[in-house]
């Protein structure tokens, strides 16, 4: 399926895990969009990467030890650009850029280093009737409690390596997918879907996309569509190969 995904939206040219860099994810042409999610005092669930806000907004602390109003104080200070009037934002902000769209949603519960009693729950209530969902984690327990949630919705599990991948639990939770750091590849054959991440290199790109793997994330989305239409020019890719 070759299926290019955004990390963290356009990271690698808006700031991360914001508005701008989902917007732009969306025009770029992928496939899908990759985002992390964590919950607030208040059991908000917000869009950001780290457990603590220091290294992307103007403030420090720890997202859980803060209410939601308090972190919308805060501006974005990552991404190279004059990012002072964005706002780490809700799940509900990202969910509805994306509404009416092709694009898949990859949510990733950022539950490796906190639990977040709850997330599971929260997170579900809001993306229950969207058909275009893949949650991951690299915490097992979090996939065991979304897969009781439902039975259909596509889980993959995030690993560095192979090893990790407890098969006796992919099939126990029926995870679908996992997604894979690039240092793992190749990886044995599986029947679940295969996608790697942080593929931003054009050569790497290149290699992945030719290897047919189910899916890459990247940070930058445009790139990687562009050279995925030239391998199809040059008879490398055929059209069903891309979705
Ligand atoms: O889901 C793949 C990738 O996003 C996991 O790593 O640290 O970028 O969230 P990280
Ligand atoms: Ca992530």
């Amino acid at each position: 399926m070759l299926e290019i995904y955004a990390h963290r939206g356009s990271s690698g040219t808006f700031p991360e895990n914001t508005i701008p860099a989902f917007q732009n994810a969306l025009l770029s042409g992928c496939d899908g969009v990759e985002f992390d999610v964590q919950l607030t005092k208040d059991a908000v669930p917000v869009v950001i990467h780290d457990e603590k806000v220091d290294r992307t907004t103007n403030g420090t602390g720890y997202v859980k030890d803060m209410t939601y109003k308090e972190l919308q104080a805060l501006w974005i200070k990552t991404g190279g650009v004059d990012a002072s009037t964005l706002r780490v934002p809700r799940l509900d902000e990202v969910l509805n850029v994306f509404e009416n769209s092709h694009m898949r949603l990859n949510i990733e519960l950022k539950t490796d280093k906190f639990s977040y009693t709850g997330i599971e729950e929260i997170v579900w209530q809001k993306t229950k009737d969207n058909p275009r969902i893949i949650f991951s984690s690299f915490n097992m327990k979090t996939l065991q409690n979304m897969r009781a949630l439902s039975d259909s919705v596509e889980l993959a599990f995030i690993c560095y390596k192979e090893n990790e991948a407890d098969e006796a639990l992919l099939d126990a939770y029926q995870i679908q997918s996992l997604h894979f750091s690039k240092r793992a590849f190749p990886v044995r054959k599986t029947n679940r879907k295969l996608r790697y991440w942080t593929v931003n290199q054009t050569a790497e790109m290149e290699t992945f996309l030719l290897a047919q793997v189910a899916g890459i994330f990247t940070d930058f989305p445009s790139d990687a569509v562009q050279l995925r239409e030239r391998l199809k020019q040059k008879s490398l890719l055929s059209k069903e190969d891309s979705v």
